[in-house]
């Protein structure tokens, strides 16, 4: 039987849209982390989270968001494309986190979701220059999801399996990432002790 505790991976989602895909592409990252690893997932909805603008907090979801993240091995953030960035709901969380930010040294995958057919790729290159600003690990090849309304049907289900596989790839290489570069440290700083 297997004892260990289950690593904790924090999952947000940051369309405000009813009914939106943002949140498709971070079910199928969710998933697969479910159905592969032993973890324990906290999924986040920005868009239901009323996080105070800098100066006018901090809120109880401030410090809720800030705990999320500290307990997290690692994180995965889904972005929509809007207006060429990513989605002010996201903007508004990663405020939210703190400064110096809880994200600081935390391995951190980006998602991306767009409309259009160039994908969201402004919206990734935006939202990992914030990461990395703060002091967050960005791993390399965020997933964009272009033209992704044609991606999903109405369940959620995706329909282009190469996509599902990218998407899929991503939590993968985010458990890698945490597995061989986080989770060795731990346990040699334990056997040190
Ligand atoms: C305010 C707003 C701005 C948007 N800007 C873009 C854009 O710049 N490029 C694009 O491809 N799609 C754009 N879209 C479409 C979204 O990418 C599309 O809704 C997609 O499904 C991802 O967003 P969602 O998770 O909210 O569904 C925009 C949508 C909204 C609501």
């Amino acid at each position: 039987m297997d004892n260990r505790e289950p690593l904790h991976i924090l999952a947000a989602s940051g369309s405000s849209r009813p009914d939106n895909y943002t949140r498709r592409v971070l079910a199928l990252a969710v998933e697969e982390l479910h159905s592969r690893h032993q973890v324990r997932v906290d999924l986040i909805d920005l868009s239901t989270t009323d996080y105070p603008f800098p100066g006018q907090g901090p809120s109880q979801a401030t410090h809720r968001a800030q705990e999320l993240v500290k307990g997290a091995a690692g994180i995965l953030l889904a972005t929509p494309e809007y207006h060429g960035s990513y989605s002010s709901a996201m903007k508004r969380f990663i405020e939210n986190l703190g400064f110096p930010s809880t994200l600081a040294g935390k391995p951190v995958a980006l998602l991306g979701a767009a409309a259009g057919q160039i994908g969201a790729v402004k919206a990734l290159e935006h939202l990992g220059s914030v990461c990395s600003h703060v002091g967050a690990f960005v791993l390399p090849g965020p997933v964009s999801v272009a033209r992704v309304h044609k991606v999903f049907d109405g369940e959620g289900r995706c329909l282009n399996p190469e996509i599902e596989k990218r998407v899929r790839g991503l939590a993968t290489r985010l458990m890698d990432y945490i597995q061989t570069r986080i989770c060795p440290r731990a346990a040699l700083e334990q056997s040190v002790r």
